[in-house]
C-alpha cells in the first residue's frame, strides 16, 4: 500500500554530549554509551517530497537553503545506501528534499546531528503513511536507529530533554541501537539548563569526525576512556536526580577534556582547540572560583565552547559572556541555547 506522493517536514535539533561518544565499531556501533541534552534553538528543518516511480533505484534532488546542492549528495547517497535494508520502500520513490538550519552554515557547529535525523524523522514518516497503526515509540526508535546509521551523535536527537545511547547496565532499555529517552529521574534544575555556545572558530575543522574515531583503533587509551565513559555515565545518575552542581561540573568538564586528551594521544595527533578555547576554559574556572556561579565548560570535535548554567545563574553568566568572553569568539558571535524538547513535525 505505497502512497503515491506526498510531502512532510521535520524540524529536528542539535545536541551536546555530557558523557561523549568517540571511537566505534562497524555500522555506527559506538565503543562506549553517551548521553546528551537535547537543544532547543539549533535545529535543521528538513522537507522531503516523495512521489512514486516505476524506476527501482531511488533518485533524489538535494536542496540547501533553496539552492540545489549536488556536492552534498554524496553524504545522503551513503545515508541513503547504509538505511536501504531497513527502509526498502524508499526505493519505489523520487525524492525531493530541502533543509535549511537555524544556524549559520559556517559556524563551526556540527549540522550532522540536526540534519540526519531530520532526514531520518522524514523517511519514517513515509513510513509510517505505508504502516499506519506503528506505536509512537517503534516511530521515534526508529527514526533514532536510521539518524544513528547517518551519523552516530544524531541518534541522540529525536527525543529530549536528555537522550542516553549505547548499552550500560544501568540503563534497562538502552542500545546500540538507537538512543532512549533518558530513563531516571531528573532533577528540575536541569529541565531548564542553558547552554551558550560561543564560536571561538567557524571554519571546517582540520580533522573530520569519521577520521577521529576511527584513530580510536590504535590509541592506547581507548580502553581506558571507554571505561571512563561507562563509569561516569553510571556517576550521573545520582548526580542528574539529586541537582549536585558540583559534581555534576567535575563529570561534565572532565568528559570534554577526555575526549580532547585522546585527540592528543592518537596517532597522527591532532588539536582541534585553539588558543581562545583555552583562554576561555581559564576564564570560567577563573569566575565560578571567584562567585560560586555554577557554570561549566564542554567541548565537541572542534574549537567552540558550549558554556553549560542553570537558568537561575542566566544573568551573572551572560554578563560574563558579554563583558568578556566574546572577546575569543570570532566576530564576537555566540548562540543562545538552552535544553529542549526533540523533534517536531511541522
Ligand atoms: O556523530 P559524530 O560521528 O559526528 O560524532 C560526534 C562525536 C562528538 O560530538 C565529539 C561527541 C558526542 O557524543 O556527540
Amino acid at each position: 500500500n505505497l502512497p503515491e506522493k506526498g510531502k512532510v517536514t521535520w524540524q529536528s535539533p542539535s545536541n551536546i554530549a555530557l558523557v561523549k561518544y568517540w571511537g566505534k565499531k562497524e555500522n555506527q556501533i559506538p565503543a562506549n554509551p553517551s548521553v546528551s541534552f537535547t537543544l532547543s534553538n539549533c535545529h535543521s528543518t528538513t522537507s522531503f517530497q516523495y512521489q512514486r516511480t516505476e524506476s527501482a533505484t531511488l533518485e533524489f534532488d538535494f536542496y540547501f537553503e533553496g539552492v540545489k546542492k549536488d556536492d552534498f549528495k554524496p553524504k545522503i547517497q551513503k545515508f541513503f545506501e547504509r538505511i536501504r535494508d531497513y527502509s526498502p520502500y524508499l526505493q519505489s520513490y523520487k525524492l525531493e528534499i530541502h533543509s535549511e538550519n537555524s544556524f549559520p552554515h559556517s559556524s563551526g557547529i556540527a549540522s550532522s546531528a540536526s540534519g540526519m535525523s531530520a532526514l531520518a524523522l522524514c523517511v519514517m514518516s513515509l513510513e509510517k503513511a505505508i504502516f499506519p497503526e506503528m506505536s509512537l515509540e517503534y516511530f521515534n526508535r526508529k527514526a533514532s536507529f536510521l539518524a544513528r546509521l547517518g551519523s552516530g551523535s544524531a541518534s541522540r536527537s529525536i527525543e529530549g530533554p536528555l537522550v542516553e545511547w549505547g548499552k550500560h547496565a544501568d540503563f534497562e532499555e538502552s542500545s546500540d541501537l538507537f538512543g532512549i529517552n533518558y530513563p531516571h529521574d531528573l532533577h528540575e534544575v536541569f529541565k531548564t539548563y542553558k547552554d551558550t555556545i560561543l564560536l571561538v572558530d567557524k571554519g571546517q575543522k582540520t580533522v573530520s569526525s569519521t577520521l577521529g574515531h576511527d584513530l580510536m583503533h590504535g590509541n592506547p587509551f581507548a580502553e581506558a576512556r571507554f571505561k571512563q565513559a561507562n563509569s561516569n555515565l553510571a556517576k550521573l545518575i545520582p548526580i542528574l536526580q539529586s541537582g549536585d552542581l558540583p559534581a555534576f561540573i567535575e563529570i561534565v568538564e572532565s568528559e570534554a577534556l577526555s575526549l580532547h586528551a585522546v585527540m592528543l594521544s592518537s596517532i597522527p595527533y591532532f588539536i582541534l582547540m585553539k588558543p581562545n578555547t583555552l583562554e576561555i576554559i581559564q576564564r570560567i574556572w577563573e569566575f565560578r572560583r571567584e562567585t560560586g556561579v555554577p557554570v561549566c565548560f564542554t567541548l565537541d570535535a572542534g574549537a567552540n565552547v558550549h558554556v553549560l548554567y542553570p537558568q537561575h545563574s542566566e544573568n551573572e553568566v551572560l554578563e560574563l559572556i558579554k563583558n568578556e568572553l566574546v572577546a575569543y569568539c570570532e566576530n564576537g558571535h555566540y548562540i543562545c541555547d538552552e535544553i529542549g524538547s526533540g523533534a517536531r513535525r511541522i
